[in-house]
């Protein structure tokens, strides 16, 4: 099998919400005892898991968890052929009705977990010239921008933002025909101009984290 762990994981999962309390997910929302295996990959309190490549989702805003776990559900990530480390999280969104995926939202906003170190070698002064357009959408602080869908990038694992901003320029991710957030992501992913850049962005980026 070629995604063992995805796929254990989701029978597991079936098992959680084929279980007693499914008729009853759309009256009362999950508890955070349910999402327990939510923290199998992406770490206690959610702190992030880089063997699995899950990243931090503590303390993320509910909106864009919610954008994303319907973003994976629709099929708008996680399905492009190269795209192995997002199909190992689809599975778990498609299982999630409206109600859980506004339970998990929640409780990625209330987790708590350390910010994460650095790990990237970029040279953050270079990073803030390329941060200039970013910051039309993601904010001066990188805290993000709800109206425009914009994610708040200070405070995820620098890996993990390499990794999504090598997916939006290869297309990997964002050129789903009905992913408009992702499209509007593509665009500015593309004006970075090389890997290089790339670091030097995300390493400007992490020297914003604050929380
Ligand atoms: C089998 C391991 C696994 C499990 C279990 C899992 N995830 Fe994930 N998740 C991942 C991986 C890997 C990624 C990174 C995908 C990528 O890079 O595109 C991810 C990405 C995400 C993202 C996108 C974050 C962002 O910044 O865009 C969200 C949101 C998310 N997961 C929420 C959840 C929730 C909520 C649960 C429990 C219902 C869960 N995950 C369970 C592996 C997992
Ligand atoms: C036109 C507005 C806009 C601009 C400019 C922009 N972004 Fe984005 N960005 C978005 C939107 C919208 C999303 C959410 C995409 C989605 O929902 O999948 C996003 C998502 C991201 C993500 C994924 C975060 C995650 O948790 O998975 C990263 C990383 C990112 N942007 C970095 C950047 C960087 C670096 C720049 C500057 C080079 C930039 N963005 C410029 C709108 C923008």
């Amino acid at each position: 099998m070629k995604y063992p762990l995805a796929s254990c994981l989701f029978g597991v999962l079936l098992a959680v919400f084929m279980g007693p309390s499914a008729g009853a997910a759309e009256e009362s929302p999950v508890s955070p005892d349910d999402l327990v295996y939510c923290t199998v990959c992406h770490g206690m309190q959610l702190r992030g898991n880089r063997n699995i490549e899950a990243p931090r989702l503590s303390e993320m805003d509910a909106w864009y968890i919610e954008q994303q776990l319907v973003a994976f559900k629709n099929g708008w990530r996680g399905t492009h052929p190269q795209d192995l480390i997002g199909m190992e999280m689809r599975p778990m969104a498609a299982a999630l009705n409206d109600t859980q995926i506004k339970a998990a939202a929640k409780f990625a906003q209330a987790s708590r977990a350390p910010v994460p170190a650095a790990t990237v070698d970029g040279d953050a002064d270079a990073g803030r010239t390329h941060y200039s357009t970013c910051a039309a959408c993601h904010g001066v602080d990188a805290s993000g921008n709800e109206a425009l869908g914009a994610p708040p990038l200070a405070g995820l694992n620098d890996w993990y933002l390499v990794r999504q901003l090598e997916n939006f320029r290869d297309g990997v991710r964002g050129s789903h025909p009905d992913d408009l957030y992702g499209a509007q992501m593509r665009a500015s992913a593309a004006l970075l101009p090389d890997d290089q850049a790339i670091r030097d962005v995300v390493a400007y980026i992490t020297s914003l984290q604050t929380n």
